[in-house]
């Protein structure tokens, strides 16, 4: 019911409707709900127009912040918008200075659209600039050829073709959280019809 309310927020957005679907099946949303619970500031990084942060103030009493680079969807997500608790901004994630203050930080497809070198910037900006206690969910597809893996870059290749693509492993990208000292505090495969991105990682600093 909950996802069914966004997918009718987005009606006039322009996303279409097997889009909407796609991305809301893909948000495992009572998985998110534990980590949203207690959490009172919660940042979603690269947050498109806004699907998941919109779901996220649907099931928790959070302020949700979303920031992306891209105006149009920006002003997508705020036209969208579905409670008074989401805000959604034009803002580059490299120049934020206010990491500190948020619990849950989510990067939801975003990691995968950088290039290695930004990975490894993005997790060190982390590392140094987060909360002690904050809890990262990190979604990505594992690389090694999986149907998932062929899809996703497919499927980005069309819509974002101005991307280069850089993907690891599973075991890359638990290798690499590790480096800049981050402890994965749970994995889990969102179950969906639809191969696609979908390995959820949560992770703290150790
Ligand atoms: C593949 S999309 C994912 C969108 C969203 N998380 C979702 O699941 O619908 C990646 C998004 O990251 C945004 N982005 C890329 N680099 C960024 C940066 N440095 N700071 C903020 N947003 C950025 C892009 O504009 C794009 O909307």
């Amino acid at each position: 019911m909950t996802k069914y309310r966004i997918f009718t927020a987005y009606s006039n957005s322009g996303i279409s409707s097997i889009q909407r679907l796609l991305k809301l099946s893909l948000y495992p949303i009572r998985f998110i709900k534990i980590y949203t619970k207690e959490a009172r500031n919660v940042l979603d990084v690269g947050c498109g127009e806004g699907l998941l942060g919109n779901l996220i103030c649907e099931i928790s009493d959070a302020k949700l912040t979303g920031i992306d680079t891209d105006d149009k969807k920006i002003s997508i997500a705020n036209k969208s918008r579905v409670s008074k608790n989401a805000n959604f901004e034009k803002r580059n994630f490299f120049e934020l200075t206010d990491l500190h203050k948020y619990d849950f930080i989510i990067i939801n497809d975003f990691m995968h659209h950088h290039t290695f070198e930004n990975q490894r910037k993005i997790l060190q900006k982390l590392s140094k600039e987060i909360h002690p206690n904050a809890k990262i969910l990190i979604k990505e597809v594992g690389k090694l050829n999986s149907v998932d893996h062929l899809l996703t870059r497919y499927a980005d290749r069309i819509l974002y073709p101005n991307d280069t693509l850089n993907f690891r492993s599973s075991k890359g990208w638990i290798e690499v959280f590790s480096e800049f000292g981050f402890l994965l505090i749970a994995e889990l495969k969102v179950k969906s019809i639809w191969p696609a991105c979908r390995n959820i990682y949560v992770v703290k600093l150790g």
